[in-house]
């Protein structure tokens, strides 16, 4: 009998998955959800033919080069920036993502997260809790709107979309947006969208949401000169990777009222913070949870499996990132949806 493939789940995951996943695969599940080093998931990897890895494993040129029977790496996340992309492609490694199943969570938190910095829901409950509430007042925590305001989007993919259709049709929102490409006018038309420069759209927003990915080219893409160009009253919202924003820009931003508040579920350098973050009331701050909802992150971690399954069972994979890869080993890729 042949050998089953051996596959290293880099952290812990439903345990349903990793059953599917050991029905066809030699398993090798980090279950107790250690916090693996480069040099320790490097060291872990040897033999290895597939990963299944999360938004924080990094697959970079040394990884591969020590890990030569690497074959594919699926990620449980959308985001690959963990992904030296390049450098798998050129080692013959195929790489997966999870796209599409955590879309509207995602938007859903991205409202979330605005309408809690908006209108000072965490701040206020803080307060509350400390015992400080001693009676009504006519500005207790007065924020800002959400219906009828500008809502400003940085990067128009799936998720961009998903929140700028709430905002349009659930607030009556005026919806303006950047990206690196405009849309079809169908689509904007469907969003009640407008495609704006991205200084217009920093100028105009009242809430600004990020949602592009992070690379090189999109690194500190708000730091203080653009934060400089926003409104006092705006809010800005970060669902997008930590290191988009300049973080302590933006804390200096936050505490000298350059801008209103702000809203962030992604961190430079998380899961530390800059710390000045903590010490202001003007930020709300979560742990990067935006596709965090049980149905969700259950469809993410099938995804990543299926990827897995499809490849070693010799079928499309249904989300691959560099399918040339594919051509070159013989097989096809599924068609995108
Ligand atoms: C993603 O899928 O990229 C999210 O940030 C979860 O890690």
């Amino acid at each position: 009998m042949q050998a089953k493939p051996r596959v290293l789940v880099a952290r812990a995951v439903f345990p349903e998955v990793i059953a599917r996943l050991s029905q066809h695969l030699e398993v090798y599940a980090n279950q107790t959800d250690e916090v693996w080093s480069k040099a320790m998931l490097t060291q872990r990897l040897a033999g290895m033919q597939g990963v299944f890895t999360t938004g924080g494993d990094s697959i970079d040129q040394q990884v591969l080069a020590a890990c030569p029977a690497l074959k594919i790496c699926a990620n449980m996340a959308v985001g690959y920036n963990n992904f030296d992309l390049a450098a798998m492609t050129a080692a013959g490694v195929l790489a997966t993502n999870a796209p599409d199943v955590l879309t509207e969570t995602t938007a859903d938190f991205g409202f979330a997260l605005l309408m809690a910095t908006a209108r000072r829901i965490t701040e206020s409950e803080h307060y509350l809790r400390a015992g400080l509430w001693t009676k009504w007042s006519y500005d207790l925590f007065a924020g800002a709107d959400i219906h009828g305001a500008t809502l400003g989007i940085l990067g128009m993919g799936r998720i961009g979309q998903g929140i700028a259709r709430r905002g349009a049709h659930g607030f009556g929102m005026q919806v303006i947006y950047h990206n690196r490409s405009q849309l079809a006018p169908e689509v904007e038309a469907e969003l009640r969208a407008c495609y704006v420069s991205k200084a217009e759209l920093l100028k105009r927003a009242d809430h600004l949401v990020l949602v592009l990915p992070y690379s090189a080219a999109s690194h500190h893409a708000i730091g203080a000169p653009e934060l400089a160009l926003m409104k006092p009253s705006a809010t800005l919202i970060n669902l997008a990777r930590g290191g988009i924003v300049d973080d302590a820009a933006l804390a200096q931003a936050l505490q000298i009222k350059t801008i209103a508040a702000a809203g962030l579920d992604v961190f430079e350098g998380e899961p530390a913070l800059h710390p000045n973050l903590l010490k202001i009331p003007n930020v709300v701050l979560t742990p990067h949870i935006a596709s965090a909802s049980i149905p969700t992150r259950l469809a993410m971690a099938n995804l990543a499996a299926d990827n897995l399954l499809a490849f070693f069972t010799g079928k499309a994979p249904l989300t691959p990132l560099n399918p040339e890869v594919l051509q070159g080993a013989g097989q096809s890729a599924a068609a995108p949806d």
